[in-house]
């Protein structure tokens, strides 16, 4: 049992121990007490533009999730501005966390442990979280659990799988695709600690980052090539669509794999979408669409109903093209890092996740390769809470909590 743990150094937050100190022992007493009850994790999120909030137990049953989306906030800027998504954040971190209690059927009281997102993120946005859950363990005496985004991710995977009732197995290979991020771990299970023996043994993870992107993100490819052919933001959703419409026409430009010296594993989009915009400037064909698209995203139309009927069969086949890019370059090197390491599982999370021609890819090149590829639904792909709180439950079982001094760290690292 928990009880008689050995572990006397649990990683902790900050310098003083001794919130977290009591927060260990209370924990140890509920478990003892508790033994056959499940733990339910309150997550929070506002690392970026979404402020979420969550309830799930026992780290895999989803009791609720509430997403509030701030992008019709940034849309006409195209992008993220962090001063308005820290003021968004702190108008709708309370009515969401009630939203998630109130959608679970508990009070704040039920709670067994806080879990919050601490980095990596904005720090602004990251700081309403913290503090509002800071507050919320200090008052309810409830230990608070800090959480790295990117874990959350990693988690999102698993959330979905065992909501078909299947585990990935490990090691694997996890690809987190976003906005803000692309990079590709190796996954493995932790050490095993027969000392923390508990009833559902902890599945804690540990990560080895064995690639990332040496600049853009691809999420962040895809709005600025999203902006710059006057078809809205984010780009991802409505790009993804585009792509599927284009028909056999030839592409009007080529783009070949992406080539990257050093460690074959490393990502580069930012060439790609130069690219997009030295070809777009170079064919002024392009102008008058963009600009009727343009004034029919000023009228509000940004609807892919709406926007169809605006794009030419050549942009169509250049939205092709660069979803082809990025798809390729994605899957070649999630693939290679996949039979390199002779991995049981691909997992992809994040964002771009939800990226149609991605998963229909990933699905046929691992099937091929003999790999079971693991994805989590849209609503998971993108930032949520859940994940958060699904992260927070292992760190739990593991005595890992965080005191008052927890602070946001914005380039955080997971490995
Ligand atoms: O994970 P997320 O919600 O936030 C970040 O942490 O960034 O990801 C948002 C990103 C945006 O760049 C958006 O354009 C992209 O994910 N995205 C997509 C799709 N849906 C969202 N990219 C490609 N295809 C999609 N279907
Ligand atoms: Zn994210």
């Amino acid at each position: 049992m928990l009880r008689g743990s050995r572990r006397e150094e649990p990683r902790q937050q900050g310098a003083g121990a001794t919130v977290a100190g009591l927060a260990r022992l209370r924990v140890r007493r509920w478990l003892a007490q508790n033994e056959i009850m499940s733990v339910r994790i309150l997550g929070i999120e506002s690392s970026c533009d979404e402020t979420a909030a969550a309830v799930v137990a026992d780290g895999r049953e989803i009791l609720s999730t509430v997403v509030a989306s701030q992008i019709d906030v940034h849309r006409k800027y195209g992008g993220v501005v962090p001063e308005l998504a820290s003021r968004e954040h702190l108008r709708q971190i309370v009515p969401v966390v009630r939203e998630a209690l109130a959608q679970a059927g508990m009070r704040l009281q039920d709670v067994d442990a806080i879990g919050v997102t601490h980095g990596p993120g904005l720090v602004g946005a990251l700081l309403v979280g913290i503090t509002y859950g800071k507050t919320l363990a200090a008052a309810l005496r409830k230990p608070l659990v800090p959480v790295n985004h990117l874990e959350g991710h990693v988690h999102a995977v698993f959330l979905e799988a065992h909501k078909a009732g299947r585990t990935p197995k490990l090691p694997a290979v996890c690809l987190i695709v976003s906005g803000g991020h692309t990079v590709l771990y190796e996954v493995t299970e932790r050490g095993a600690q027969p000392e923390l023996a508990v009833p559902r043994a902890p599945e804690t993870f540990q990560y080895r980052k064995i690639g990332q992107t040496r600049d853009d993100a691809a999420g962040e490819a895809y709005d600025k090539v999203a902006k710059l052919l006057g078809l809205g933001y984010p780009g991802g959703p409505i790009l993804d669509r585009l792509a599927a419409a284009a028909n056999s026409v030839p592409p009007p430009v080529k783009f070949g794999p992406t080539k990257t010296r050093g460690n074959p594993l490393d990502f580069s989009f930012s060439g790609l979408k130069t690219a997009v915009l030295y070809h777009v400037r170079e064919h002024p064909e392009y102008a008058p669409e963009i600009q009727s698209r343009e004034e029919a995203l000023a009228r509000g139309e940004r609807k892919y109903e709406q926007l169809l009927p605006l794009c030419s069969p050549q942009t169509l086949a250049l939205v092709r093209e660069f979803q082809n890019a990025v798809v390729r370059d994605l899957v070649e090197r999630t693939m290679a890092a996949a039979e390199e390491l002779s991995v049981e599982s691909v997992l992809v999370s994040g964002g771009v996740a939800a990226n149609s021609q991605l998963r229909a890819t990933f699905e046929e090149r691992a099937r091929a390769k003999g790999f079971e590829v693991f994805f989590p639904s849209r609503a998971l792909s993108t930032d949520n809470a859940a994940m958060i709180a699904a992260a927070a439950y292992f760190r739990f079982r593991a005595n890992e909590f965080a005191d008052t001094s927890l602070n946001a760290d914005a380039s955080l690292k997971l490995a």
